[in-house]
């Protein structure tokens, strides 16, 4: 495993729409490791393949640091509700914004045997599934933003 270099924003490779899978492969299992292993080092809760340059529809997300979940493929069939809070990015480090999104998502997606499977969640984890999905088309949150993108404070993170 290794830790990948995260692109910022300004990176073309984060404005394009990226591939899906078609089968597993030992390339695409390392790139998975590579990036939970990344989006821990990050502190991230969340990291899209395009953010270490590769064009594959593959996300991870972990909103509570003990519950790895891996999207291939990912796609968004329910949402409901709607949240209204700040949201952050790796690729925009030590910023963020205000963001609405939806407070419950179903998403589908392939597990790394490539068998289907849904993940639901709320709160963090809607937020999280609805902003990597977001990267594999090639959009970032700062799109969605309501108003100036803000400084994080880390003082006065949860
Ligand atoms: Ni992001």
């Amino acid at each position: 495993m290794a830790i990948r270099n995260i692109r910022e924003m300004g990176d073309e490779v984060l404005t394009k729409k990226c591939r899906e899978v078609t089968e597993m492969t030992p390339r695409v299992k390392e790139l998975i490791e590579d990036m939970l292993e990344t989006m821990y080092e990050a502190n991230g809760v969340g990291l899209a393949a395009p953010q270490v340059g590769i064009l594959k529809r593959i996300v991870v997300i972990d909103t509570t640091g003990e519950d790895p979940h891996i999207l291939i493929n990912p796609r968004i069939v329910e949402t409901s509700g709607e949240q209204t809070g700040n949201e952050g990015c790796l690729s925009v480090p030590g910023k963020c914004a205000v963001v609405t999104r939806p407070n419950y998502v179903k998403a589908v997606a392939l597990d790394v045997n490539m068998k289907e499977f849904e993940l639901e969640g709320t709160e963090l984890l809607a937020r999280a599934i609805c902003h990597e999905v977001d990267h594999l088309e090639g959009r970032l949150y700062v799109e969605k933003a309501e108003g100036p993108l803000k400084d994080v404070n880390y003082d006065e993170e949860e």
